[in-house]
């Protein structure tokens, strides 16, 4: 799958977005190796810390059904300027490879792609251990 049908999922994702606290919603696509597309939005809470942002939604979405091997995740912000995954997201995608791809994206036609090692350098992963 290219790049932009992943950040029209990603973009169906958005609306699903429940952030009625900081109005900006968040949607995310994953690309299994094996050719699934796993989805997820941000989910904040009155208590503002139980918040997940949509990389992760998405991301325990797809290990919990059974898939660790992460192609690439489109992220699509609220912004009309490209918005990328904070560090707690980065770290926790980490813990699934170096090399998947991260699209950021505003719309299928304005997207900037990394390998996660670009956006976690010297990152610390399960080989450290
Ligand atoms: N958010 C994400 O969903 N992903 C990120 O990488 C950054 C932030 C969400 C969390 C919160 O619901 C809202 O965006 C504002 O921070």
């Amino acid at each position: 799958m290219n790049n932009k049908e992943l950040i029209k999922y990603a973009l169906e994702a958005r609306e699903k977005s429940y952030s009625p606290y900081s109005k900006f919603k968040v949607g995310a696509a994953i690309l299994t190796k094996s050719g699934e597309v796993i989805t997820g939005c941000n989910i904040e809470s009155a208590s503002y810390t139980p918040t997940i942002c949509a990389e992760r939604t998405a991301l325990a979405k797809c290990v919990s059904e059974g898939h660790t091997d992460i192609e690439k995740i489109a992220v699509v912000g609220s912004l009309e300027k490209i918005s990328y995954p904070c560090g707690v997201c980065r770290q926790f995608l980490r813990e699934f490879g170096k090399d998947m791809l991260i699209i950021c994206a505003t719309s299928e036609d304005n997207y900037t792609e990394y390998k996660l090692s670009e956006l976690l350098p010297n990152s610390f992963g399960p080989e450290d251990l």
